[in-house]
């Protein structure tokens, strides 16, 4: 048995596989609290997260003791960016700075200026990344940045509680701009850029490694083996990838959950930060991956069902089963600013068109989230990644109609795979298997079935080229009355 613990924005999910990957038990927490204290702040409490893995951990002892005591490796996922602040005592100096807390945007664009960030990190220093949450810190809160003993990834904290180890890998490790990505190592004059060493950050492997070993009393506690291996793991897009079997050649997939993200795995490291394409480390030896990132892709829908007072699959059901030609009205998915393409943490979301009503604003919203992905497309095509080809994972692929509209706007086929587990939890689950029985990492990634691919539909191809043409027209018209 292997065990995954992903630790998602919202909440916890753990799952229990056996040798042979079927999938034995799950089991998710309670919703995680968010912190907004300001506007375009997003914090978390570390102890939340313990206290969500404590949760499920206990469920699964309760509900599959024996599964548990069989489990010989546990990986961790996690969402990325975060700054997890930790003092000699291993306790948290503050509330972890969130990937989608936008309150560092001057620190960034400043290290950004800095030619050698893009040239080590292959990136934009973009505002949600780690780096200038420190130097926003070591700004603002200079008692807290002087506790400092080391800065840890959400997932690697858990770790912490797990193992005792101060240890990270590679994946996420790439999106904090301290990490020179091609080379997979921290970079000291990145960290001297923001006041820190090396000695403060954690010690790197690969996402297959063993990054620790669990501690006794968490094993007498859930029922598990004393000393078994907690692998490197990986960020959350990265083990999601590995979940779906998206480990080289050319795979791609895309992801509708609250943000969105258009992911390939590439065999080379081949930055050009210039895009706004996230290049970084795969959780696998020898492996990078792309991606570019949208910040509200159900994030949208959500938000307008809110204010619809309405169930986002009923306001997606009111538009019918078969595609609808581009509607009278357009979206721009920028409620929480945008990286790629725009790298602009202050632009915001805006209709234009509108005429009649709640429908219209629903296919507004799908149609601009979908061509916001398309700019993510064509951003990877300017790096080389062509993707020609995806499987749909998140919460908004559950949707016939969002997965017709996704092929038809980005014209490539998009593979659904058969109803199951195949995102971050399973691709944490095989990276502790990889880490536990040092098996070719490639033989455990492999893909889930397709239960059916949705072709684009060629009638529409040319309305909505020709809308994407408008919609890219609308952010440079209104940048400008933003600060
Ligand atoms: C990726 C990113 C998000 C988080 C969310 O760069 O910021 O996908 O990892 O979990």
């Amino acid at each position: 048995m292997y065990l995954g613990i992903d630790l998602g924005t919202s909440s916890v999910k753990a799952l229990l596989i056996d040798g042979d990957q079927n999938v034995v038990a799950s089991a998710s927490s309670n919703e995680i609290p968010i912190h907004r204290p300001h506007p375009g702040w997003s914090e978390q409490e570390p102890a939340d997260w313990v206290s969500a893995c404590e949760a499920v951990l206990a469920v699964l002892a309760r509900d599959n003791g024996p599964a548990m005591a069989a489990v010989r490796g546990i990986g961790l996922s996690g969402h990325m960016h975060g700054a997890t602040l930790i003092d000699s005592s291993d306790n948290p100096i503050r509330r972890c700075i969130l990937w989608n807390d936008t309150r560092s945007h001057v620190e960034a664009a400043t290290l950004d200026a800095q030619p050698e960030f893009r040239a080590r990190t292959g990136n934009i220093v973009f505002p949600g990344f780690t780096a200038p949450k420190l130097f926003w810190v070591q700004n603002n809160e200079p008692q807290h940045f002087s506790k400092v003993r080391y800065v840890l990834l959400p997932k690697d904290y858990i770790r912490l509680w797990l193992t005792g180890e101060h240890m990270s890998e590679m994946s996420d490790s790439a999106g904090t701009s301290w990490l020179d990505t091609g080379r997979r190592d921290w970079d000291d004059s990145l960290l001297a850029h923001t006041g820190l060493e090396r000695r403060q950050m954690p010690n790197l492997v690969e996402g297959t490694d063993s990054a620790g070993v669990l501690r006794p009393e968490l094993a007498a506690r859930f029922g598990l083996s004393s000393g078994i291996v907690v692998a490197g793991g990986a960020g959350d897009n990265a083990a999601s990838a590995c979940g779906m079997g998206i480990v080289g050649g050319d795979g791609a997939f895309v992801s509708l959950g609250t943000s969105g993200v258009l992911f390939s795995a590439n065999d080379a490291y081949r930055p050009r930060p210039e895009t706004a394409v996230h290049t970084f480390c795969h959780a696998l030896p020898g492996k990078w991956h792309q991606m570019g990132v949208i910040l509200s892709a159900t994030a949208s829908l959500n938000w307008l069902a809110d204010i619809a007072g309405a169930e986002p699959a009923d306001m997606v059901t009111e538009l019918g089963e078969s595609l609808l030609a581009p509607g009278p009205a357009t979206f721009l998915p920028y409620l929480s600013g945008e990286r790629t393409p725009h790298n602009d943490a202050l632009v915001r979301g805006a209709f234009a068109g509108l005429g009649s009503g709640r429908k219209e604003m629903t296919q507004a919203v799908l149609e601009g989230v979908t061509f916001a992905l398309a700019d993510c497309r064509d951003a990877l095509q300017a790096t080389g990644t062509a993707v020609n080809r995806v499987t749909a994972v998140g919460g908004g692929s559950n949707s016939p109609y969002w997965r017709k509209l996704v092929a038809s706007v980005l014209q490539i086929p998009v593979d659904v795979p058969v109803q199951g587990d195949f995102g971050a939890a399973l691709g944490a689950a095989r990276l502790g298997m990889a880490a536990a029985t040092g098996s070719d990492p490639a033989g455990i990634m492999t893909p889930p079935p397709i239960e059916q691919t949705i072709e684009p539909d060629l009638s529409l191809t040319q309305a909505f080229s020709e809308r994407l043409n408008k919609y890219r027209q609308f952010y440079p018209a209104i940048r400008s009355i933003f600060p």
